[in-house]
């Protein structure tokens, strides 16, 4: 491409069509608006009821919007959700890997009940998203997938070992398949937010302490607000990025560099 024939059309999704896993809420709701704002199409497999909100917020976008309660960890379900969507939008050109839980316990009492349904979620379900996505983007000659990592993909954190486990592990995930991808015409990225106002971080606000330490260790002196992430995926799904393969995206307001 000649620098002459680049244009914001580079950033366009009008066509698409997008997986984002637990796409209807929190994060994983501006994920799916942000795509949704650029013409993207968008099936969200997904536990949470939302009451028909992200449905709503779609389609006046003018975009298709398809949802499918399901639990992604259960065998077969990644199987039954790219099916799901191929067969609602007539196939699948973008996967945000987004459905994650949390859970915090003292290191004594952090065991394998804490342990295993996070990583059943946050790491297995991401990859199975992945592998399933991979098969139908392979022939295609072109995809993205889209990660969410989180500022635990570099640092320990109290609590949650299995947090900080799974985070570092989709950072490996997302290189292992960038490698594998890249020759198919399919990029693999991830985002990493800071700390972003959400149910997963209503206990950490409503604790003057923690909340203050926050805000003082982000250059930026303030949460995020999910809409702070809508660029960065939409730059990532689109042609904008097609040269971009394996690269964690941090969107913390600087957390880490302090
Ligand atoms: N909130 C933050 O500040 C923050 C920061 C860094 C990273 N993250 C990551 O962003 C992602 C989204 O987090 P959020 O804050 O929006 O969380 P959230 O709790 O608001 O939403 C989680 C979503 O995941 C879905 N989900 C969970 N388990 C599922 C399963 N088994 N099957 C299908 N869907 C399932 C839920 O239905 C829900 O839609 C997670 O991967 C999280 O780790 C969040």
């Amino acid at each position: 491409m000649h620098i002459t024939d680049f244009s914001l059309d580079h950033f366009s999704l009008r066509g698409r069509r997008a997986i984002v896993t637990g796409g209807n809420t929190g994060l994983g709701q501006a994920f799916t608006l942000a795509l949704a704002k650029a013409g993207a199409d968008v099936f969200v497999p997904t536990l949470f009821d939302d009451g028909g909100e992200t449905a709503e917020l779609v389609r006046a976008e003018g975009s298709r919007y398809e949802e499918q309660t399901i639990d992604i960890t259960a065998s077969g379900a990644p199987f039954q959700a790219v099916d799901a969507c191929v067969a609602a939008l007539g196939g699948v050109d973008i996967l945000v890997n987004s459905a994650g839980i949390s859970r915090i316990a003292d290191v004594t009492e952090f065991g394998r009940e804490e342990w295993d349904p996070m990583v059943a979620v946050n790491l297995t379900a991401a990859f199975d998203m992945a592998h399933e996505v991979a098969k139908r983007m392979i022939p295609q000659g072109a995809g993205k997938i889209i990660n969410i990592a989180s500022l635990f993909s570099f640092l320990g954190g109290l609590g949650s070992p299995a947090y900080a486990a799974t985070k570092h592990g989709i950072v490996g995930l997302t290189r292992a398949y960038a490698d594998e991808l890249g020759g198919s015409g399919i990029q693999v990225n991830a985002i990493a937010p800071g700390y972003f106002k959400t149910r997963i971080t209503e206990e950490s606000r409503s604790d003057p302490a923690v909340n203050g330490r926050i805000i003082e260790h982000t250059p930026a002196g303030r949460w995020g607000d999910v809409a702070d992430l809508m660029g960065a995926t939409v730059f990532l799904a689109s042609p904008a990025s097609d040269f971009v393969n394996g690269h964690v995206l941090t969107v913390d307001g600087g957390y880490l560099v302090r």
